[in-house]
């Protein structure tokens, strides 16, 4: 939700605020803008819309600025304008803020009373008043911190002011903030996208923390203004990893990334190809600790908490132990039951998720054992949990998830089949050879993605139906949820995903001349349940698309409109491979539609408010 950015060294600034804001679009859209600091003055420059609206505006932008802050807004307060746009002002103060502030209403009421004028709708005004009345007779510093201890709420905040040029101060509570070091430059930002093409020389701000910039280097100090020594990572992403790579869209471009990128999940993580052994260390976990294991509890928002669902599958099928799994938003307010010898798994692509960080947060204080699976080194959730399994996805631009969801899956594959051992549920045998089925996923991808012509002129022929029912069953069930949600985020379609055997409980109700219905069936010991779902749909002059298995093609033919074929493999490993047409058709009906897929309307990749 929001991206911020600031740059403070010897190059000009506007264009790298520019750069740094479009990397960090798939924040938020709706509006943006961009403070610089030209000798004693600070320019603002602020629009409704996207980055390159932004861009245009500035062509008239004459003056030169080695420091400058900018920010890409998602509304909250206030409806997308420029009044509402960040950065805002007071006098000489400016600041960009991503986050809310729960007590603004009051502090408004009091700074009004005492004669601040506000000009918007935002919540983040307050901050910026607050820092221009304690600025009278301190540094920006000292007022950014004493500006904090009257906000409750979270907030990445960054600051400039005309009388200190070159600085800019920043300050992080539950909002996520990145600070970059280059040479004779530094950078501060909502994420590392942001600056990975002048620097990977990271450093990851806490909760509680300020940073002080200036083209000399980064202070970071407590907020009673204590120096705390912070460690420089180096990141192993470069910047081509985030650009479209000749693809139309970034969604495009990480559907196709998936064989390499579940590779990667997969790399490294085995100790022994030969045994199917696999590396603990890598789940930050001990045998001994997943030997007394009785439940696992997995929590995740969205795509996130569909992969969630084929861990439940999966973990109880192979392991033989009960999992709960959660919505992040419902799970934080239920008052959960988490159990002695549970395991807490969040799984979150960003690590930012304020939902899912909430929830991690109540299961480490009932003293519960957390587990993040997450795609994004130095996200809270990865700082928080107890232990880490990185999904390696590597960073995933477009607002749908795609390649981060099957990265997910394999990670929770792994889990279930190094629970299954520890727990005895799996002899060496069998979890050799459920480490072999997987090694060939990859391959399997490749193939699949071979179809996307084929998928491409399905999408033509139905991308102008108002509305799609998904079904799957068992390990598909997830599958069918996950691509309704895609269809629905990147096309405004109205798309539901249902357990087949679920339709005639209700669903079955809204078939009727052509309504297109989506079923993921590959011929496993469901199927010919699945079928008869599929006959109900046809006498009922439904339009059947059916995903399945290459050697089941003569049979689908003759009982569905459209054919949809994935490699023959083993019902375990299917899901990894099922999901790619789902995001093939979505991604090729959003298109056909004119949707803007890579940044959907209304959505924030990050969302980072509850
Ligand atoms: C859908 C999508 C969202 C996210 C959800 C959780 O395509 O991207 O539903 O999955 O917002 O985000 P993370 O995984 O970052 O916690």
């Amino acid at each position: 939700m929001c991206g911020i950015i600031g740059y403070t060294g010897g190059e000009e600034a506007v264009p790298i605020i520019i750069d740094g804001l479009k990397r960090l679009e798939y924040r938020g859209y709706d509006s943006a803008g961009i403070a610089c600091q030209c000798d004693a003055k600070v320019e603002v420059r602020r629009c409704k819309g996207k980055i390159s609206e932004l861009d245009s505006q500035l062509s008239d932008f004459s003056g030169s600025s080695s420091t400058a802050i900018g920010h890409t807004r998602w509304a909250t307060h206030g409806k997308p304008s420029e009044e509402n746009a960040h950065p805002h002002r007071s006098d000489g103060i400016v600041i960009v803020h991503n986050g809310i502030i729960e007590n603004y209403i009051e502090l408004k009421q009091q700074l009004e009373g005492e004669g601040y004028v506000f000009t918007s709708e935002t919540d983040t005004e307050v901050i910026c008043h607050l820092i221009k009345k304690h600025s009278e007779d301190k540094s920006l510093t000292e007022a950014l911190m004493e500006a904090i201890r009257s906000v409750r709420g979270a907030y990445a905040i960054a600051a400039m002011s005309e009388k200190e040029p070159g600085r800019i101060v920043a300050a992080r509570k539950d909002s996520p903030l990145v600070a970059g070091i280059g040479d004779g430059e530094c950078f501060v930002a909502s994420d590392i996208p942001a600056f990975l093409a002048h620097t990977r020389k990271v450093v990851f701000m806490e909760d509680g923390e300020m940073a002080v910039l200036s083209p000399e280097g980064i202070e970071f100090l407590s907020l009673e203004g204590k120096p705390i020594q912070k460690e420089t990572v180096t990141i192993d992403w470069n910047a081509a990893m985030a650009e479209k790579g000749g693809y139309r869209h970034f969604m495009l471009k990480e559907i196709f990334e998936q064989p390499r990128s579940v590779a990667d999940t997969i790399t490294g993580r085995l100790l022994s190809h030969r045994t199917g052994e696999i590396n603990l260390e890598e789940f930050g976990l001990e045998d001994q600790q997943l030997r007394t294991l009785e439940k696992v509890t997995i929590v995740a928002c969205g795509t996130s908490w569909h992969a969630g669902l084929f861990g439940k599958y999966i973990i109880e099928r192979f392991a033989r132990i009960p999992v709960e799994v959660d919505i992040a938003s419902e799970f934080r307010y239920r008052g959960p039951i988490l159990q002695d010898n549970s395991l807490f798994v969040s799984i979150t692509q960003s690590g930012e998720t304020a939902d899912t960080l909430a929830a991690q947060r109540l299961a480490q204080a009932q003293g519960t054992k957390t587990l993040s699976i997450c795609n994004v080194v130095g996200s809270t959730a990865s700082r928080e949990a107890d232990a880490v399994f990185f999904t390696r996805s590597g960073p995933e631009i477009g607002v749908a998830s795609t390649k981060a969801f099957t990265a997910q899956i394999v990670a929770l594959y792994l889990f279930s089949v190094a629970l299954g051992r520890a727990k005895g549920a799996l002899d060496e045998d069998g979890a050799r050879d459920l480490i072999n089925d997987l090694l060939t996923v990859a391959d399997l991808m490749e193939q699949t993605l071979l179809s996307d012509p084929e998928i491409k002129g399905i999408a033509k022929e139905l991308h102008k139906n108002k509305a799609f029912l998904f079904l799957g069953r068992s390990l598909q069930f997830p599958i069918a949820l996950e691509g309704a949600l895609k269809l629905k985020e990147i096309s405004y379609i109205h798309a539901e995903g249902y357990a087949a055997g679920e339709m005639k409980h209700g669903p079955i109700a809204l078939i009727d001349d052509g309504y297109p219905v989506v079923v993921c069936a590959p011929k496993d010991d469901l199927y010919e349940k699945v079928v008869s779902n599929i006959q109900e749909i046809r006498s009922r002059g439904g339009t059947i698309i059916l995903i399945t298995n290459e050697s089941n093609k003569a049979h689908a033919a003759g009982i569905s409109d459209y054919v949809i074929t994935v490699p023959d493999c083993p019902t375990h490993i299917m899901p990894i491979i099922t999901a790619v047409p789902m995001q093939l058709l979505s991604y090729h009906i959003g298109v056909f539609l004119g949707c803007d897929v890579d940044q959907p309307r209304n959505l924030a990749k990050s969302v980072t408010v509850e």
